[in-house]
């Protein structure tokens, strides 16, 4: 297994390097990524290339048995070049042009920097190619989109141009006869930048410059948005092709988990593998340990295959600020659980903590003065264990019986109107899987293209837009006894981002075996009492009123003018069901009602009794399976199964429970 650290060798003086990488074969590495920023090292001068350094410090790594991932620069365009082409700054939807100073300082589209990309890539490429020592590419860092530049608007036009053929077709599709924005050209079409009628954008729909800050007609923000990200797909692959032509080494690229500006499963199709970085306490934010099994899970679900770590935090992160340093075990905790979920290889950011520059507070393993100390130790113990237990994660195989759906359409879709103002997708998409994890039921996290007919639940939340091919591959799904799990605003708009015809819930209407009365955004504070089984809640952002057409009530609504009346429903079709969450549940109401559903459907939960912050997975690994469980919290809790396990790292069986301490971890092979 693949464990180490991303390394700046940039930032050292060379006598440094062996002390460096002796620490780290010490601390069990075997792999650094180097490079991704350093085109000015390069390329110190347009057309000079010095890749000297870099066979140095490769050959330093090597020395100690430590393979290398090479990025490329491209996130970080060097002064020089940016002078002579100062077109290759984005542009904000103000027009305004960003400058110097930062990263990520290029719009995508600008023809002169895909030239310019492609011929930093293919001369690393060349250059390395018969370097044994290199085991990987990552193309770029952390792609991000977002530019409202001339290259940018004809880059759209042409796009749109492949999409519809005629201009007739797109006016058809946006419906632009709507305040008589017709186009009689493809050239006329414009990106959704600062527009005249913008007084009315609200609550919700803002969310930053990547949001839909304005009033712009909905098809026209949804296809920008895909087009931004096939933007960033075309822009990768031509690194891509460039690399390809010299070596058949694996390409990542490293994702960000939840960020969804951009359509992963798109971005993945061209990579052999995904990598990703995952920050689990940042100034940025601090992530629940559903919040990260879900990323992971996510991540994996690009490819449906295991995926790397690229960046792990090892110490307290930020800019400005800082967030917390990751308490005594924690390091381990989140490694542990990262393996869980399809992790087979750990880099943590970054091996020292840097003297200069924006990043001074992104802590790495060893601190400024060069010096190892509890961080290190900890990242030492997990090298060693993984020396005895890494094996077990490569190539090893999730299996689970639920899948939940994430669409990046269907994010945007519902960025660009979110109906009311607390509606988040990304957020619904969590309070599904945390109510699936808090019935110890892992998930696949995936796209609509997966096969079904493996799992026995789907989760479809807000699935709103819609095609036929989606329907009947749910009816074909539900047919065959499969149990699927829709909700409020699902199924009513077509791909376009138009309302559709069909009473609502439009395409799912006869699958649900419901109708729409109709519905009720929540506002102002104002909130709807709901009634299920054995649970009662309040509905806070927004409830549809149901009218059951062959389906059966699981809650009704208690307050309001439409008390009595069917809030969560679940209808028979085929041999299977269909489940429809009429209204937003509170957490603890939609754990009790998925406690129901899974159970119906048969899905197995991995513990009979776990509390809140225990993470369990289960695996397999050529015919064993196992379970891994973290312990989330600062305390010990105590878990119930019902088989019998041996005990991985402790090296004892167990049998129907087990204490686990606070931030332990258990890797257990289940014993037939
Ligand atoms: C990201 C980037 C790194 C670094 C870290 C720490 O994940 O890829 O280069 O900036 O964040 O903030
Ligand atoms: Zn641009």
């Amino acid at each position: 297994m693949f464990f180490g650290v991303d390394y700046y060798p940039e930032q050292w003086p060379k006598a440094r390097w062996d002390t460096d990488a002796k620490m780290m074969r010490a601390a069990g590495m075997n792999v650094v990524r180097i490079a991704e920023f350093a085109w000015s090292r390069m390329e110190p001068v347009k057309g000079q290339y010095d890749f000297t350094w870099l066979d140095e410090i490769i050959a330093v790594m090597a020395e100690q048995d430590i393979r290398v991932v090479l990025g490329t620069p491209t996130a970080t365009p060097p002064k020089w070049l940016m002078d002579e082409n100062p077109d290759i700054y984005p542009v904000d939807l103000y027009g305004i042009q960003k400058g110097f100073g930062t990263r990520r300082h290029y719009c995508s589209v600008n023809p002169v920097y895909r030239e310019l990309s492609k011929r930093i890539a293919g001369e690393m490429a060349e250059h390395f190619k018969y370097d044994k020592n290199i085991i990987a590419w990552q193309v770029d860092n952390e792609f991000d989109t977002g530019c409202y530049c001339s290259h940018c608007r004809k880059g759209f036009q042409n796009w749109l141009r492949e999409k519809y053929q005629t201009i007739e077709h797109l006016n058809e599709h946006w419906g632009t006869v709507f305040w008589s924005q017709t186009y009689q050209d493809f050239e006329q079409v414009i990106l959704p930048a600062y527009t005249a009628f913008d007084g009315f954008t609200q609550g919700g729909a803002v969310n930053g410059i990547a949001g839909a800050p304005f009033n712009h007609n909905p098809g026209l923000l949804l296809d920008y948005n895909r087009f931004k990200s096939d933007a960033v797909v075309e822009f990768q692959n031509i690194q891509i092709r460039e690399i390809r032509q010299c070596t058949s080494l694996p390409i990542t690229h490293n994702c960000m988990g939840h960020f969804s500006e951009l359509d992963y499963f798109d971005l993945g199709k061209d990579l052999d593998f995904i990598s990703w970085d995952s920050y689990p306490s940042s100034a940025w934010g601090k992530g629940t340990s559903t919040q990260l099994a879900m990323a992971h899970d996510l991540m994996r679900g690009i490819k449906g295959k295991n995926f790397w770590v690229m960046e792990h935090q090892s110490g307290p992160v930020g800019w400005q600020t800082f967030g917390d340093t990751p308490e005594p075990g924690q390091l381990r905790l989140w490694t542990y659980q990262a393996l869980a979920h399809g992790a087979e290889a750990m880099l943590y950011f970054r091996w020292r903590s840097a003297l200069y520059g924006t990043e001074q507070l992104c802590h790495g393993i060893i601190d400024h003065d060069g010096i190892g100390r509890r961080r290190y130790e900890e990242i030492a113990r997990i090298g060693k264990e993984l020396k005895q237990l890494g094996e077990l994660f490569v190539d090893s195989n999730t299996i689970n019986e639920a899948v939940l759906i994430k669409s990046y359409d269907n994010f945007w879709s519902h960025r660009i109107q979110p109906y009311n103002s607390q509606f988040d997708y990304n957020v619904l998409l969590m309070e599904y899987y945390h109510a699936l994890a808090a019935n110890q039921i892992p998930a696949d996290v995936t796209g609509i293209d997966v096969d079904f007919s493996s799992y026995r639940l789907v989760l479809m939340p807000a699935f709103n837009l819609m095609t036929d091919e989606i329907r009947s591959k749910c009816e074909k799904y539900v047919k065959e006894g499969g149990s699927l799990l829709i909700t409020f605003k699902s199924g009513t708009k077509n791909w376009d981002n138009g309302m559709s015809e069909r009473t609502k819930p439009g395409y799912f209407r006869e699958l649900a075996g419901i109708e729409l009365e109709e519905y009720d955004s929540l506002n102002y504070g104002r909130k709807v009492r709901v009634r299920g089984l054995d649970y009662e809640c309040l509905a806070r952002s927004f409830c549809e009123v149901i009218q059951c057409n062959g389906a059966s009530v699981l809650a009704s609504y208690e307050s309001h003018y439409y008390a009595g009346k069917a809030a969560v429903t679940v209808n028979q079709y085929g041999k299977g069901r269909v489940y429809y969450v009429g209204c937003d549940l509170e957490p603890d109401a939609l754990t009790a009602l998925m406690k129901h559903i899974v159970k119906e459907s048969r899905v197995t939960p991995i513990l009979t009794a776990a509390a809140e912050g225990i993470d369990a997975v289960r695996k397999s690994i050529s015919d064993k399976t196992y379970i891994i469980i973290t312990n989330h919290n600062n305390r010990e809790e105590r878990v119930e199964f019902e088989k019998s396990y041996y005990d991985l790292l402790g090296e004892r069986m167990l049998h129907g429970q087990e204490t686990i301490e606070a931030y332990g971890v258990r890797i257990l092979e289940e014993i037939l």
